[in-house]
């Protein structure tokens, strides 16, 4: 049933925020009650949400942003960025970042993050293990995009979920042993992928990345065989652009595999829906200032 209601949206955009709002919207009826149909009526209310989120689309605020600013490549003082980092809702619904990371004493502050100075977000998480948070002119690098756009999966699943799971680890010994096709990956790892209620969600990996296309498969991703998982995301769409597909598997380096930290990693601010969309104007105006060089002054 959940399949069918992927089926029936799949004239929305690539992964677009309302996209992920329908999706969690099937997720929650499905919750609420197992034998509920996608009725007419519900069908309807999304069909008018879908209109009014791209009617608004080319006069949003992210476009704004972007075609003002980013692209103009207008100067971002770090005074900005102090603000965001202060201010509730900077990047969708959610508490202030300086709430939760506003110290590098790991006893006072999650990862012993500060994000209250300039210095202190150049300094980074001091946690063990310590990790950067931004790379000055490399906005691709560094934990703030990370952390900012992506997910965690499986799409939907609560902030609080344990990221220590027999079955997470599971993947993560898989991956550092050198993700080989034996008998522990068709036995332990496999089956986890298509198993629902395996990473603390109703819906199983399988249900949103089941072949290389997409739609109704996001990010051409499957995660049902050995190969498609060593594939990639996104096969098809980067061969168009001469690019080889989006490793989610790194063997031996599951820190460093998408698969992993997509399964550990919580979108930022803790507990902002994954509805919120992954381009706000804030988040593209903080990557920017860590492209112009994350200066202080
Ligand atoms: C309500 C508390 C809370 C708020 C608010 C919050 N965080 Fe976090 N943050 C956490 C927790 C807990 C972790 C560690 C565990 C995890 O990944 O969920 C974390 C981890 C991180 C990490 C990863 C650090 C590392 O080395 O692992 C980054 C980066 C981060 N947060 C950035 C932010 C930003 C930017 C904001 C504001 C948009 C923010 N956080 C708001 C609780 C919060
Ligand atoms: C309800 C649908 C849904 C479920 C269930 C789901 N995903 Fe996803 N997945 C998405 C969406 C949407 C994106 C892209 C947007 C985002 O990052 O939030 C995505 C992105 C990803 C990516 C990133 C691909 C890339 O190239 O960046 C990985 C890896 C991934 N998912 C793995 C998983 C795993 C593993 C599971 C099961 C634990 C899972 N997903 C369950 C919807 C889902």
């Amino acid at each position: 049933m959940f399949t069918v209601s992927i089926m029936q949206f799949q004239s929305c955009t690539r992964t677009s925020a309302a996209f992920i709002r329908v999706l969690l919207t099937g997720l929650a009826l499905l919750l609420a009650s197992p034998s509920i149909q996608a009725d007419r009526k519900d069908a309807k209310a999304d069909a008018v949400e879908d209109v009014v989120e791209k009617a608004i689309r080319g006069a949003s605020h992210e476009e704004a942003v972007r075609k003002l600013v980013v692209e103009r490549n207008i100067a971002i003082t770090y005074e900005y960025i102090a603000t965001l980092m202060r201010l509730p809702n900077a990047f969708g619904e959610g508490a202030a970042c300086v709430i939760c990371h506003g110290s590098n004493d790991p006893k006072k502050s999650y990862r012993g993050l500060d994000l209250t100075s300039c210095q202190g977000i150049l300094r980074g998480s001091m946690e063990a293990p310590a990790r950067a948070v931004v790379v000055p002119g490399k906005p691709k690098k560094g934990l703030f995009r990370r952390y900012l756009r992506n997910n965690r999966m499986p799409l939907g699943v609560a902030f609080d979920y344990p990221q220590d799971t027999a079955n997470i680890l599971a993947i993560k010994k898989w991956i550092d042993d050198g993700a080989k096709n034996n008998a522990v990956f068709q036995t332990k790892v496999l089956p986890l992928m298509s198993l629902r209620g395996a990473f603390g969600s109703l819906a199983a990996c399988s249900d949103c990345h089941m072949s290389n296309q997409e739609p109704p498969s996001f990010h051409e991703l499957d995660l049902t065989s050995y190969e498609g998982i060593m594939l990639g995301a996104d096969a098809i769409a980067k061969a168009k652009q001469g690019k080889p597909p989006a490793k989610i598997v790194k063997p031996g380096n599951s820190a460093g595999s998408k698969l992993y930290q997509r399964l550990v990693e919580n979108r930022m601010p803790a507990g902002i829906s994954p509805g919120e969309g992954r381009d706000h104007p804030n988040t593209q105006l903080l990557l920017r200032w860590v492209e112009q060089g994350a200066k202080c002054d």
